[in-house]
Parts: C-alpha cells; structure tokens; sequence
C-alpha cells in the first residue's frame, strides 16, 4: 500500500517537472521565499515602462494628434483624454519618429507652419501620405506636458550626418548659432532637454539592409557629431540586434564599444511573421504558444547581456529594448499597414511575464518601449473618432507603477512548468518584487495557468504582519477585452484572497488572473 502511495507521489511529480499537462481544476501550491530585509543594488529604472510611439497608423494622428482645429476635445492639438489617461500611466520615457519610419523621417520637412510643411509617402506603413504637421516642436511639446523624457531617434538609414548633426543643434543648443536661432523663430526660445538619442533604427533591415560592420563605422562617423550643447548630454543608443541575432551585438559591442551608452535590441512575441493570428479569437494552445514566446525573451536577453559582459564586464554599456510586445493579425477591415489591433487579457498577460522578467536584468536592461502607445500593435489606448478605451495592458501596466525606481528584491520559487505546441517551456507562475522609497513592498504575481488556481506561501524574513492591500486583473474568458461598446470588461479590481500572518502571506490566485500585493 505505502509502495502504492509512493508510487502514484513519484508519478505526480514527474508529471509536473516533465511538464505533462493534465486538467486541473483544484489549486496548485507553490512556496515562496522574499529576503525583504536584505537590502539590494539592483534598481528597476522607471524607463523599463517606457513607450514608442511611431509614424504610424493612427498612432500620432488621431491617437496622439488631433490637431488645434479639431471638434475632438485638445490641449493645443493634442487629444485631453489620451493626454489625461497617459499622465496617470506616468510614462516615464517617449520614443519617437519610429521605428522603420525614422530612417525615412527628414525633420525639417516637419518644422515651421504647418500650412507650408511638405508632404510626404510613408513608404513603410501602408503609403499613407504623411503631412508632417506633427514635428520636432509638437514631439518634445507633448513630453512637456506628459512630464515623460523623450527619446528622439535619427535617421542614419536616408539622412546625412550633417542632417543629423543639426537636428541635435536644432533641439538643444542655447547659442546664438544658426539651427537654434532657427528654432526660435519657429516660435520655442529654450532649448529642450533631448537625454535619449538612437542613431538609426533596425539598421539591419528597414533602416539601410546593412552588415553589423559597416553599420558600426556609421554609427560611429554620426555618433561623432551628436554633440552635447548647453548642459544637454546625450546618451547615444545604437541600433541593436533582433531576437537570437547574438553576432550583431558581439561585432557592435567590439567595433563601437564605449562611443554608445545604450545598445538596442527588438523582441516582438510573435509566434509566426506570416501568419500571426488573431488577436481575439484564440483557444488555450494559442494561449500558452505566445506565453512560452514572450517566456524566451529572457534567454535572448541572458545571451546578449553575455555578449556585452564580455566585452564590456564593468557594464557600462546598458541593454535599451525599444520594442516589444505582442503582435498580431490588423483587426478585419482595416488598413493592414496600419496595424492596429485588438488587446484582451492575453496581452496583459504576455505584458506581465515580460516585465516580470525585464526586472531581473535590471543590471544591464535599463529600458524598455512598450510597442505602441496609441492604436498600434499592443497599445495601452484605443480610439475611435472622439472615443476612448483603456487596453487590458493599459490596466497591467497601471497596476506596475509602484515598481518603477523601486528597489528589486529577487523572489525564490519553483513553479510547475509545461511545453507548448511549439515545445517551448512555460511557467504556471510568474512573479516579481520590489520595494519602493517609503519601504512599501510590492509582489507581483501572474497565474499563467488557465484550469488551476494557484495557493501561494510567501515567507518573509521578519517577524513583522503586514498590512496587505491587494488588487487584481482577470476576465471570464481568455479573449476578453474592451470594445468602445463595453469599454469597462476587463479592467482591475480590488482583491482580498490573501491572509497576512507573522512572517507570512497567504494568497490564492485565481486561475489566467494578475495580483499584485503591497505590503506596508
Ligand atoms: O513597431 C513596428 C515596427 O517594428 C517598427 O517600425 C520597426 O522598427 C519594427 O520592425
């Protein structure tokens, strides 16, 4: 009997670490360990919630940029409530013109009157003629008014170094010198602050279709004249790698080296470039096949940072990923090459794994743009017309706040793992913790699981009980989202399925559902 019992035991954990997935409908238990009183030196940078915002779609126009004539309510153009909605994101840093849009993206063609600016063909996203009426001024206006630092990316891939050169001179010098005398007579006599600048955007492809090599001595002839005016310093990010492409960031870690202060990377969870699915209508596989993708950007950026570690051990070079996030099929109907599409509880899922795991490489990632901001592949905001809803990713990203400049403190834990259709492995549990300035400690948990609730013991190191405050972000079904019908389906509410005791906290997270805790 007892050979019996040890037995069906033995089977039953094989299964989980084998990672066969069996339906479940009681709840796993899983046991946690948070060193709360040590302190660490690993900071979560706020800009790891960082935004992009492209050439787009609707992404400016329309989304961002209405325009000071427009019927749709603005504050000098710009949309109230999209500006509203993303004050309380507290976006902490803005990446713009692109994108594959950048490296075709002239700016003077988008300073001056409006009336007189040229026009021009977005060749990249659905030759959407481009108008130009939203420029340098209205960009580093709108981070003004969203108190967000701006990340101002050039154009190596079509445009000139002098090109270049001038549009640093242009942005932030307070000389009495040609492009900043420019500047003033289009109406803006202080320089603005411009810290984050991309030499080139995906110079491997859209933006030139060039070798690492010879990018490399580009970066570094255009880098050469980004200068530091009037007290502005500029950290130079060069463009980076894609995904698993680990010689782009060996040839540009030992070619550039120290002349960049950031070195890019992109890592769309995308599960197949030609058919990417749809965005709403998708079953568990489909599920847990773009949990197991998002999953595998830690082991890509694992990789690269050991590239960089190599060359660059002291870590004085950081890890920018400039895009990420899901993407897929353009909602039926519209422009292809505009690619909006839908967002459901799946995306802040994916959303929540990704930053769960971005926090533990902290030490050399110091930022992260979310790809897009505004109707464009994972956007946190959708708009129709004069209409406005919040994505499930908006609602995730809301729930973040506290981990922005808090304190990283690593979480211990083992959690069941399965297989997807594609074989890649996926945790049932993901979890990150911070403490913020006033000694606050956040916990982020994520139940990836769909049949199973998950039954959490959190040991603290202290003796202390806690007062818990908890809130959480799930849906009755998987693809749940919000229309501009039903814009309120998925949003967070408050959550109470936690017992705080000496030293210990108990919680139980219900199955495809996000918590996150704060501990005073
Ligand atoms: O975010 C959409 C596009 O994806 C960007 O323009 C490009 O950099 C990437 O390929």
């Amino acid at each position: 009997m007892r050979k019996l019992f040890l037995t069906i035991l033995a089977c039953c954990i094989f299964g989980c670490m084998m990672g066969q997935e069996s339906k479940k409908t009681t709840a796993t238990s899983v046991q946690m360990t948070l060193h709360n009183k040590a302190t660490s030196t690993q900071r979560i940078p706020k800009e790891i919630y960082g935004h992009f915002a492209e050439h787009l779609g609707r992404c400016i126009y329309g989304g961002i940029w209405v325009g000071e004539e427009s019927e749709i309510p603005n504050e000098k153009g710009y949309r109230v409530d999209v500006l509203e909605a993303l004050r309380a994101l507290k976006v902490p840093v803005l990446r713009w013109p692109g994108g594959c849009f950048a490296d075709e993206y002239h700016w003077m063609d988008g300073i001056g009157p409006r009336e007189k600016r040229p026009k021009m063909v977005n060749t990249n996203w659905g030759g959407t003629v481009e108008d130009n009426s939203f420029g340098t001024h209205e960009f580093l206006n709108f981070c003004e008014l969203l108190g967000c630092e701006p990340y101002v990316n050039g154009n190596v891939g079509s445009g000139s170094v002098e090109e270049m050169a001038k549009w640093v001179e242009y942005m932030t010098s307070d000389a009495d010198s040609p492009m900043a005398n420019l500047r003033r007579e289009n109406g803006r006599d202080k320089p603005w602050k411009v810290k984050y600048f991309g030499v080139g955007n995906e110079n491997w492809g859209c933006g030139g279709n060039m070798y690492p090599e010879y990018y490399s001595d580009l970066y570094r002839r255009y880098a050469t004249f980004c200068k530091n005016y009037s007290g502005n310093h500029l950290y130079r990010i060069a463009c980076g790698a894609s995904d698993y492409d680990y010689n782009w960031t060996d040839v540009l870690m030992r070619r550039v080296g120290r002349q960049m202060q950031g070195l890019s990377l992109h890592y769309y969870s995308v599960l197949n470039w030609n058919r990417k699915g749809s965005a709403t209508d998708f079953g568990a596989e489909e599920w847990y096949a773009v949990m197991g993708k998002c999953s595998e950007v830690e082991t890509v950026i694992k990789r690269h940072c050991e590239v960089m570690d190599r060359y660059d051990p002291a870590r004085r070079i950081d890890l920018i990923l400039d895009e990420w996030g899901t993407w897929w099929n353009v909602e039926p109907g519209t422009n292809p090459g505009h690619l909006y599409q839908q967002n459901t509880l799946r995306d802040a899922m994916v959303a929540a794994v990704s930053l769960n795991i971005f926090h533990k490489y902290t030490y050399r990632l110091k930022m992260a743009n979310i790809a897009q901001m505004v109707n464009v592949l994972q956007s946190v905001i959708l708009t129709r017309g004069d209409e406005m809803l919040l994505t499930p990713t908006y609602h995730l990203f809301k729930m973040y706040i506290p981990h922005q400049d808090a304190e990283y403190l690593p979480l211990h834990f083992e959690t069941r793992q399965i297989r997807d259709k594609n074989n890649r492995p996926v945790d049932m549990l993901s979890a990150t913790a911070s403490r913020a300035a006033d000694g606050t400690v956040t916990i982020t948990l994520a139940n990836v699981d769909l049949e199973s609730d998950c039954k959490i013991t959190i040991s603290l190191d202290d003796d202390k009980r806690y007062d818990v405050s908890g809130s959480i972000l799930t849906a009755k079904a998987i693809n749940d989202h919000n229309t501009f019908e039903n814009p309120e389906c998925v949003k967070t509410t408050d959550f109470d399925g936690y017992k705080s005791q000496k030293g210990c906290v108990e919680v139980v997270l219900p199955a495809k559902s996000i918590v996150s805790l704060r501990l005073k």
